[in-house]
């Protein structure tokens, strides 16, 4: 299965911070915004990984994170142009689908908890016969979000994107499996009102086919929003409390390719020696030196 990481996009919503710099290159407390959802595909065990983004930001990128060597991936680039829309990762991405399977995450989604990486297994899993799998979040601002509908039963019926009247407060996250049929049913979208090639448009033809899951995260998941300052801040906040307290880091990245073994202990030593003079660096060095694997 490949990745896709869609870190293009304007940022409008956190002007000015934005204006001179990408947003996936803010820092959430510790680290970059895109090492959050370059760690959900490593967790995904995907190695192969695309990332998208603007003529400016996508040399920045290159400069961040190479050709994915020093982790044990092969990261490559794609620019956008302008910002048609996220199915349009498709389009872009087609060469590097090639025939296979795709997970495509938004450079601005952060995930974290208890059981995460059991759940993108069953998601690819779920589609390995064919079809589309994404997740389901309960939020107080459904109007923001594509939105899913569902029957007294627990049967999707509709999908919707930032709709005025939401039928339920079920978003759908920034974390879509598909079969290799996406991208044809990419290049058969027409944009939407606001311009864009909407990914729930996508998500709309794999629920017609009857090739749509939805599972439907519950509590013990974190989806947090990174949409304004204030959802940067409170993101910053909650990494930092829960590294503190657990001392367990989040969404570090060295870390999931060493636990996936995709790095040695020596690599991951390495890696951790590099960053020393900062915690994450001794974190990584903590961890190249401990017992455990
Ligand atoms: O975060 C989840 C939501 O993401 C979903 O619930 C919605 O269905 C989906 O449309 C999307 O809504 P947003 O309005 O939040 O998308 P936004 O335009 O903010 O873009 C999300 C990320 O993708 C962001 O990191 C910028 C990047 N992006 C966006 C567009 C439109 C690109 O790289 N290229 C693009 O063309």
């Amino acid at each position: 299965m490949k990745g896709i990481i869609l870190a293009g996009g304007k940022g409008t919503r956190l002007y000015p911070s934005t204006i001179a710099v990408s947003k996936q290159l803010l820092p959430i407390y510790d680290k970059p915004l895109i090492y959050y959802p370059l760690s959900v595909l490593l967790l995904a065990n995907i190695r192969e990984i695309l990332v998208i983004s603007t003529p400016e930001d996508t040399p920045v990128y290159e400069r961040l994170l190479g050709d994915g060597s020093r982790i044990g991936t092969d990261i490559r680039y794609k620019v956008q142009n302008s910002p048609r829309g996220l199915a349009e990762a498709f389009l872009l991405g087609e060469e590097f689908i090639g025939n296979d399977n795709v997970c495509l995450v938004l450079g601005d989604n952060v995930f974290y908890g208890q059981y995460f990486s059991e759940l993108l297994e069953k998601a690819q899993l779920q589609i390995k016969s064919g079809g589309a799998a994404i997740f389901g979040y309960p939020v107080a601002n459904p109007r923001e979000f594509g939105v899913v509908e569902f029957s007294s039963d627990n049967r999707v019926l509709s999908i919707e994107e930032k709709p005025a009247k939401p039928k339920s407060n079920y978003a759908v996250p920034g974390l879509y499996f598909y079969d290799n049929d996406v991208v044809e049913i990419a290049k058969d979208i027409t944009p939407s009102a606001r311009g864009e090639l909407e990914i729930t448009a996508v998500n709309d033809r794999y629920l017609k086919r009857r090739k749509l899951s939805v599972t439907l995260l519950g509590r013990g998941m974190a989806w947090l929003d990174t949409g304004s300052p204030s959802g940067m801040l409170k993101a910053s906040e909650f990494v930092q409390t829960i590294q503190e307290m657990q001392g367990f880091y989040i969404s570090c990245i060295e870390e999931i390719a060493w636990r996936r073994k995709f790095i040695s202990r020596d690599r991951l030593r390495i890696l951790g020696e590099e960053l020393r003079m900062t915690d994450y660096g001794k974190y990584l060095m903590a961890l190249a030196d401990s017992e455990t694997e």
